[in-house]
């Protein structure tokens, strides 16, 4: 992102900033032990390097990655609508902020009194959550470094008053099925029966199509998942060969999930802490799965959490979906 202002370090007065304590993790072990399911994994959160992060902003912008654009279409076309469903004076909760562009329209238009981003990435969180808080002073920012994945520690230092969880850009999909659920549940105990979830999520299509919103001509994507391998370097001290890595992405059309692969381009030996893995030619490492929906599939899920969706609204191609989950 680009900084608007000159910080100086100086903390604006509407901007609350707080770090929770993280476990410290093995990376070594984690790595192996993912590597060692059937298949192969590696952990996603190995994508966001600040190249990876790059790169991943440009995936945003690709002809074939509809899904930023189609959910910004939905905002631009329902935005009254949306605010008004809303109401004013809201807590706005935003888990994995990151740059917090999406929320924008949200802050301008449905007039919060309070915004809560959250994300794993501490120094990026703070210059986002400063230039928002110095561009809506009328808005009281909470930002939360913390991983939102685990158990939400930090629930306290969330405002009170009616709280409006704002999870976009389908990242929900890209947990498994039980995943999801358990984040929904945890979702509907931090907003209670008052508050509500504004959901994100990409719809279930043509395959083709969504081959290659993940397998994109110019090879962005392809380099961004590469990009894991040499962030995993960094992190383990582990020597893969990024370019004898090739990417791919399918769908799987009963599971309805994009699963994204690397694919050994030959035989190699891998060393990673004490211990050398050995990858056949052909073998994959299996990197990320985004799952899609259907609103039967939405519903499932507010119903997981107690809650109903009560709006929704669709792109004009109806690609992609904005939800409202509230208790009933
Ligand atoms: N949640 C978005 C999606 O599933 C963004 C995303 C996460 C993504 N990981 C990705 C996009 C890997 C491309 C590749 O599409």
């Amino acid at each position: 992102m680009t900084l608007k202002f000159n910080l100086a370090g100086n903390s604006p007065t509407n901007l609350r900033f707080i770090e929770t304590e993280r476990p410290v993790i093995d990376e070594t072990r984690e790595v192996l032990a993912s590597l060692a399911q059937n298949p192969p994994r590696l952990s996603p959160k190995y994508f966001y390097d600040s190249r990876g992060s790059e790169l991943f902003e440009h995936i945003t912008e690709l002809p074939e990655y509809y899904l930023t654009r189609s959910e910004a279409e939905i905002f631009d076309v329902y935005l009254d609508e949306i605010a008004e469903a809303l109401g004013s004076g809201d807590i706005i909760i935003e888990p994995g902020s990151g740059n917090c562009s999406k929320v924008q329209p949200l802050l301008e238009r449905a007039t919060p009194s309070a915004f809560v981003p959250i994300d794993i990435a501490g120094d990026f969180l703070w210059e986002a959550a400063a230039t928002t808080a110095l561009t809506h002073p009328n808005i009281a920012i909470t930002a939360i470094a913390a991983d939102f994945t685990q158990e939400w520690t930090f629930a306290d230092e969330i405002p009170q008053g009616r709280r409006i969880v704002f999870y976009p850009g389908s990242t929900l999909g890209n947990f498994d099925p039980g995943a999801q659920r358990g984040f929904i549940k945890q979702l509907a105990k931090v907003v209670g029966i008052e508050g509500g979830i504004l959901l994100g999520v990409d719809l279930h299509k043509e395959s083709t199509v969504l081959q290659r919103a993940y397998d994109d001509a110019a090879g962005v994507t392809a380099e961004f998942n590469r990009n894991m391998l040499s962030v995993v370097n960094a992190r383990t001290g582990s020597n893969f060969e990024p370019n004898s890595w090739q990417h791919q992405a399918r769908y799987n059309d009963k599971m309805r999930r994009i699963e994204m692969e690397l694919v050994a381009q030959s035989d190699q030996l891998v060393n990673i802490g004490n211990q050398t893995l050995s990858f056949a030619q052909g073998e994959v490492i299996r990197t990320e799965h985004s799952h899609k929906f259907t609103l039967e599939n939405i519903s499932d899920l507010a119903s997981a959490g107690g809650m109903t969706v009560t709006h929704h609204w669709l792109d004009r191609q109806s690609q992609f979906c904005l939800a409202l989950l509230q208790t009933a």
